[in-house]
Parts: structure tokens; C-alpha cells; sequence
């Protein structure tokens, strides 16, 4: 029997920036710095994964429980007949609980950097959901890309991301991808999206500090990626993960610190590690409902309904651009 896939792919040619020079260049700042994206390898992933099931890493669970209470408001929200761009590739529950309740979509867009990935979860959803066109497009989201045009007149666009990914950008960085997705929904449209919350600093450290060691393993994997993709020599018993709460920025960083004094080779250049020193490999921001309002605003949304659970540790929140707004 015949199954459904998604259309074929808008593929924007996405320029991938370099894990080696990306590696060198991070490596030789005063505080040596690695962006977490490249965190997400083959394994990096599967370890991802692993960490969204462990019980100190609420962000998951949580989004899904309030996405399950949630789903007919949100539904309400969004509206009939709307386009719904997913910003990462969606497979994810919290992708179907969505899908499951939006009434006559004119289109579903999820869009990835990663082709392959993007592929295969447009074509499991499709398969699932055949009543729904399925578009995806192949693009850097962090930067304006073009949508492709609804096979129907759709009501409206609305922007979805998911999973507190945003609080992995800096606050300026966070603010442009939001302009971005406002310029790309447009007067009328919105954006559906998960924000975690402040809270009680052991938390937040747990969370990104499991007693069972997934998210250490996650992150030593950038050290593992480098020896295997760019003859690097770290010894990784040498090197440990540590994560500290930056007050100011209001995140949590992870570091991977060098117990001793070392000299590693990376692509054939030799960088000194001072006892102590580390490599930062990721920020979590965690904002409050006022300041997540706030960087909404500069980037010309209007948070109009904020879903929370019990406990205020995260939030899924329905914002509206202001030009579309009828006061
Ligand atoms: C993908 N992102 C939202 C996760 C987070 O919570 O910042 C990545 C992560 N890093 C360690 N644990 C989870």
C-alpha cells in the first residue's frame, strides 16, 4: 500500500560553518569557547535524547504536560486554517499533540539545517497525518530564509519552537531570531513557543548536572568529536563537565575543565591548558514571564497567553506580532 510523504524539499543550501575552523578559532579566545551547536553530533544526539528522559531534566517532561493540558487553548489560539513553520525538525511529541488538534492546517513547514534529519521526520508526520501537506524546507533558521507557498490560501502563519531552544541563543541573538520569525509570520501571524523559567538554582544545576552522568557524557562528546574529526589528542578522563548559574546573564554554562596542566593538539595546532581552565560549550538562559515579555517586545511580538505548569518551571507561550494587533 502506497504511503504518504512530505513534498520534496525546499532546500536553501544552508552554508554550514565549519567544525574545524569554528573548533580553531573558539580554541584560541583568552576563554576558550566552543558553540554549543556542534554539540550535536550522530552520539551528541542520541545522548540529547537520553537526557530529555532523566529525572532531573524537567524541561521535557514539563513542556509536554502542559502541552497535553493545554492543546485546545492553544488550538483556540493559533486558529483554523493557519500555516504552522516548526522551527528544528519536528517529530517530537510535543510536534504531534499539536498537529493532532489544529483544525484544517493549510500547511505544515518544518524546517532543519540538517537535510537528512529533516527528511526523514517530514516523511514519518506525513505518513501519519496524510490529511496535511507537508513542506519541509532545508535552511539555517536563524536567518531569514524563504517559505514555500501553501498548496491552499492559508488563514495565517504561525511560527513554532519548541523545547527552550531559545534559550540557548544569546539575549541579542535570541532577540534577532525572534525579528526574524515575526518578519517571516507577518502582520497577522504568531509564534507558539516553549520558554523555561527561573527557578531555584540546585534545579537548575541538577538538571544540567545528572547524578547518573548523561549530560557530562554529552558534553565530553565535543572532545570525543574533535579527536575523531580533527585528530585532536585530549585524554578525556583529563578534562571534567562543570556547570555554574551566571547570575548577570541569567544561564546556566557549561564548561569542560582541564584537571591539570596539558598541552592538546587540535587539527595540528597545540593549545596549553592552565590546571582549572575550561572550555565553554553552552548556555541555557532561563528568563522570568516579565523579561521574556520584554525581549518579545523588542523583537515585535506581543506575548497575548502564557501556559505554565504547577510548579512555574516552564512556560509555552502564544505571541502575536504588534503590527496585527487590534487594540
Ligand atoms: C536543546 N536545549 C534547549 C537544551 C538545554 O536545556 O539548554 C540542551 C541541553 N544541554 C544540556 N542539557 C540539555
Amino acid at each position: 500500500m502506497p504511503t504518504a510523504s512530505a513534498r520534496p524539499v525546499l532546500d536553501q543550501a544552508p552554508a554550514t560553518e565549519s567544525f574545524r575552523e569554528a573548533v580553531l578559532t573558539g580554541l584560541r579566545k583568552p576563554q576558550k569557547h566552543i558553540p554549543s551547536k556542534f554539540l550535536y553530533d550522530e552520539r551528541g544526539s542520541r545522548l540529547f535524547d537520553q537526557i530529555c528522559q532523566l529525572d532531573e531534566y524537567y524541561p521535557t517532561r514539563t513542556e509536554i504536560s502542559i502541552m497535553k493540558q493545554n492543546v485546545e487553548a492553544m488550538a483556540q489560539a493559533i486558529g483554523s486554517r493557519v500555516r504552522l513553520v516548526e522551527y528544528g525538525s519536528g517529530s517530537s511529541l510535543k510536534t504531534r499533540v499539536l498537529l493532532n488538534h489544529l483544525d484544517d492546517l493549510a500547511a505544515y513547514v518544518p524546517v532543519d539545517i540538517s537535510k537528512e534529519h529533516l527528511i526523514e521526520s517530514a516523511n514519518d508526520l506525513a505518513e501519519d497525518y496524510p490529511s496535511i501537506p507537508v513542506q519541509p524546507v532545508c535552511a539555517d533558521y536563524t536567518t531569514a530564509f524563504d517559505l514555500p507557498d501553501p498548496p491552499m490560501t492559508a488563514a495565517r502563519t504561525v511560527g513554532y519552537y519548541p523545547g527552550s531552544t531559545i534559550g540557548n541563543f544569546r539575549r541579542a541573538d535570541a532577540r534577532d531570531f525572534l525579528r526574524h520569525v515575526a518578519e517571516a509570520v507577518g502582520a497577522e501571524g504568531g509564534l507558539l513557543i516553549g520558554v523555561d523559567l527561573k527557578k531555584d538554582i540546585e534545579v537548575l544545576k541538577a538538571a544540567y548536572d545528572d547524578a547518573e552522568g548523561v549530560t557530562a557524557a554529552f558534553n565530553k562528546n565535543l572532545l570525543r568529536r574533535m579527536n575523531r574529526e580533527l585528530g585532536a589528542t585530549f585524554d578525556l578522563d583529563t578534562f571534567e563537565h562543570r556547570v555554574l548559574w551566571n547570575e548577570e546573564r541569567g544561564c546556566i554554562e557549561s564548561h569542560l575543565q582541564s584537571r591539570g596542566d596539558q598541552a592538546v593538539t587540535v587539527a595540528g595546532e597545540a593549545f596549553a591548558f592552565e590546571a582549572g581552565e575550561t572550555i565553554h560549550t553552552e548556555d541555557s538562559h532561563k528568563y522570568t514571564l516579565d523579561g521574556f515579555a520584554a525581549l518579545a517586545a523588542e523583537a515585535g511580538f506581543h506575548v497575548d497567553t502564557v501556559w505554565t505548569d504547577e510548579r512555574s518551571y516552564f512556560s509555552v507561550q502564544y505571541c502575536t506580532v504588534e503590527a496585527g494587533r487590534k487594540s
